[in-house]
């Protein structure tokens, strides 16, 4: 049975929108956000000015520093409530089940919402998968600031501070990708910010998307030294195995934001940072891209913005399981600024498919 309709499997190439928000090119290896490269962003803007800028508030970042603040200390209050949801092993499990609680009132105070309790649920997670108490939020930190007190205990200095700072700016947004897609479409039938952005957490969940800097460093510790990295890459090739953090559906070049991670980190130990890992990453990452351009000739396979949040969140002092619920933190800045926009388009995202089965009679 085949009713004659072509089929774009994945949906690569295929344009679902118009949007104001960002570009991603994949051949220049450029992403741009509200008109502004991420290399630019990502060194001067803190998580507050990523909300006003990609929000298109008009509020200014001091005044969403103290709604995020305020926002934060509401989503304390529910955490004594959320105990079974937090207590969920995974971070994506227990971040999507607790910030299904988040009350839906509109969509500018839910943005603030779900992005204060996102750090304030994952910092508590963080904290009870160590056997420790959750710390209470500082609402006269800023929301990075406060994120690294509220996971470690203790008010972090500058430097780690603007690191997380540039990381989440860095991941704010970035083009159509699944899970934005996900939160556009759940919109798009008029649904509210709050079940955009949790089915969207879903999506980020998945290995092929958000799911991969954990493992990034689960396989530099594997390889544990440069000498062994060409082999291994090999090795883990021939059970049939992606190498995390490398390939990207776009970028036909290194993504941009690995460069600016990677930026990161080496900023991070001129500021004294213990950086253990770097010099092991760059010696796979060069491995890594050798051997998968002899696979692949055709196809540049290179590392991808999860090859360095690796690096840089262990760098930060984060624990690797967290590093998705980290990265989706950064990301409903992105996602809650689609889901505004989607709202313009008052028309429902509802593509159609080929029938394979069988017709009656
Ligand atoms: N390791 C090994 N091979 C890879 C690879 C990787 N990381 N990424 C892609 N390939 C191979 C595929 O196996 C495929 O080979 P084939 O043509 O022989 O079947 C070819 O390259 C094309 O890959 P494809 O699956 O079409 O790419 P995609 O655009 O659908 O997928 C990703 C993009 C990101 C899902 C993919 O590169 C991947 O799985 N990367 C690892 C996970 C990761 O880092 N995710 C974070 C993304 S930001």
């Amino acid at each position: 049975m085949n009713t004659g309709k072509e089929v774009h499997e994945g949906l690569e190439g295929i344009v679902v929108t118009a949007t104001a928000i960002g570009h991603v090119d994949g051949e220049k290896g450029q992403l741009v956000v509200r008109g502004r490269d991420i290399e630019v962003l990502a060194e001067t803007c803190t998580y507050e000015d990523a909300c006003v800028l990609l929000w298109a508030t008009p509020e200014n970042a001091r005044s969403l520093q103290t709604d995020l603040g305020i926002a934060r200390r509401d989503a304390w209050e529910r955490v004594t409530r959320l105990g079974d949801a937090l207590a969920l092993p995974d971070a994506m499990e227990a971040l999507r089940a607790a910030l299904a609680h988040v009350p839906s009132v509109n969509d500018a105070r839910d943005s603030v919402a779900l992005a204060a309790s996102a750090a304030v649920y994952v910092a508590a997670w963080s904290r009870m998968q160590r056997g420790l108490e959750p710390v209470a939020p500082d609402a006269s930190l800023t929301h990075a600031a406060d994120f690294l007190r509220m996971v470690n205990g203790q008010v972090p200095g500058a430097a780690l501070v603007r690191g997380l700072d540039s990381y989440w700016v860095t991941v704010a947004d970035h083009g159509m990708n699944a899970s934005t897609f996900t939160a556009r479409v759940v919109a798009s039938t008029g649904s509210d910010m709050v079940s955009s952005i949790v089915a969207a957490v879903g999506a980020l969940k998945g290995p092929l998307h958000g799911g991969a800097p954990g493992p990034v460093l689960d396989m530099l510790d594997a390889i544990a030294s440069p000498a062994r990295a060409e082999a291994w890459i090999e090795e883990a090739l021939a059970r049939g195995e992606r190498i995390m953090g490398m390939g990207h559906r776009i970028y036909r070049v290194r993504d941009p934001r690995a460069e600016v991670l990677e930026r990161a980190v080496e900023a991070l130990a001129t500021a004294g940072v213990r950086t253990d890992r770097l010099d092991l990453a760059r010696a796979v990452e060069r491995a890594a891209t050798g051997v998968l351009s002899q696979r692949h000739p055709t196809r540049a396979l290179k590392a991808n913005v999860e090859f360095y949040t690796a690096v840089l969140l262990d760098t930060l002092g984060l624990a690797r399981s967290s590093f998705s619920a980290v990265f989706a933190i950064g990301r409903i800045v992105g996602w809650a600024a689609h889901v505004i926009e989607q709202r313009t388009k008052k028309r429902i995202i509802r593509p159609d498919s080929r029938y394979t089965g069988h017709l009656p009679g």
